[in-house]
């Protein structure tokens, strides 16, 4: 089966056999399947953050549970909860029409809802772990459902214990098929990111409700990130690097405009976006993959690329970074 119109980079990729998950009874039919049971298995959700390099001997499973409902509301909070094939930009709406308001920062990212854990998404000053309540995951090997909380799951800046394929890590050894949520009461804005100031100082409205909230960030993602179905791309391709307070001062000793943030520990979080920018690299094309326009942490497919291709672009912009900064990139979407 042709993995192409299952990731967002459109990245051409054959899997040797795709499996569709739309229950928890499928899952566990892969598992006790006497040749996929065996199997090395891949498991795959919206497609938002893989680059594929190449074919898949794995069994490929394709997370499409669906579900969306309120489990539990209390004085102090919703509890909401999605499955894993949810798109996830429709549960975030689907929240504010039903007046459970919480998740608006983190509108419009691609991918499905199982998928949002994995990398513990994050936008515009709110990541998933703090809206996070639970999930359900079958594991791969035994069959059993296991349901983990936020200490499980081991989230971290843009990781979880589902990125990890070491010790105790379970990346490829569970499948995640039910996310649940809380959305606590009262709700509040959260408008410290410099994007939603700039909006509030545009508009005037300096007290917007979650719906205002919610559009304002689905127009600033409009307006610096590609919509991965007219170009395709996996957002971010690195992470935002995090140096000592120390390699900051002389890097800014050097390069004064350097766009950072001091972390609450001490460290501080470099704009890899403006690290790329710095060298040059925004609008550049290598090959069939490129950087985009207007967001240089953004590498796109220009049409047509490989994997390999959008890897040696990737490459480039480590090393001409590594020159000039002495600093290390590392890329956020999972390569293949
Ligand atoms: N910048 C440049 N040039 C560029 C790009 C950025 O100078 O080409 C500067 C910007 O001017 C800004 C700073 O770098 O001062 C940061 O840029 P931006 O606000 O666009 O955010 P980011 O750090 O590039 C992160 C997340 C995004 C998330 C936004 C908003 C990571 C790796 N990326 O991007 O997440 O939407 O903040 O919160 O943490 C994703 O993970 O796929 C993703 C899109």
């Amino acid at each position: 089966a042709s993995l192409r119109e299952h990731n967002t980079f459109g990245l051409p990729a054959v899997a040797r056999t795709l499996v569709r998950i739309k229950t928890e009874a499928d899952v566990r039919r892969v598992v006790d399947h006497p040749e996929y049971g065996v199997a090395r298995k891949f498991v795959l959700g919206g497609g938002s953050n893989v680059v594929l390099t190449h074919d898949l001997e794995d069994v490929v499973l394709k997370v499409e549970i669906a579900g969306r409902r309120l489990v539990d509301e209390t004085p102090e909070a919703w509890i909401v909860e999605a499955g894993a094939g949810e798109s996830w930009h429709g549960v975030v709406a689907w929240t504010l029409q039903q007046g459970w308001p919480g998740l608006e920062n983190l509108a419009l990212i691609p991918g499905s809802t199982g998928a949002a854990p994995v990398q513990n998404i994050g936008a515009y000053g709110v990541e998933l772990k703090d809206r996070f309540h639970s999930l359900d995951a079958i594991d791969l090997v035994t069959g059993r459902s296991v349901t983990l909380g936020p200490a499980e799951c081991r989230f971290g800046y843009r990781d979880s214990v589902f990125k990890h394929t070491g010790f105790g890590g379970l990346a490829g050894k569970s499948v995640i098929t039910r996310v649940r949520f809380r959305l606590p009461k009262p709700w509040q804005p959260l408008l410290g990111y410099l994007d939603l100031e700039r909006k509030m100082a545009e508009t005037g409205n300096h007290a917007p409700d979650a719906n205002t909230v919610f559009d304002w960030v689905c127009a600033i993602r409009r307006a610096k990130l590609p919509d991965p179905a007219v170009i395709g791309n996996a957002g971010s391709f690195f992470k935002n690097p995090v140096v000592t307070e120390e390699q900051c001062r002389d890097i800014i000793g050097r390069d004064p405009e350097i766009v950072h943030y001091p972390m609450p520990d001490g460290t501080v979080k470099l704009a890899a976006g403006w690290l790329i920018d710095a060298c040059g690299w925004k609008g550049k094309t290598v090959g069939r993959a490129g950087v985009y326009e207007k967001q240089a942490l953004v590498l796109v497919n220009r049409g047509g690329a490989s994997g390999a291709e959008v890897v040696t672009l990737a490459r480039a912009i480590q090393e001409s970074v590594y020159g000039r900064f002495g600093i290390r990139l590392e890329p956020e979407p999972i390569i293949v």
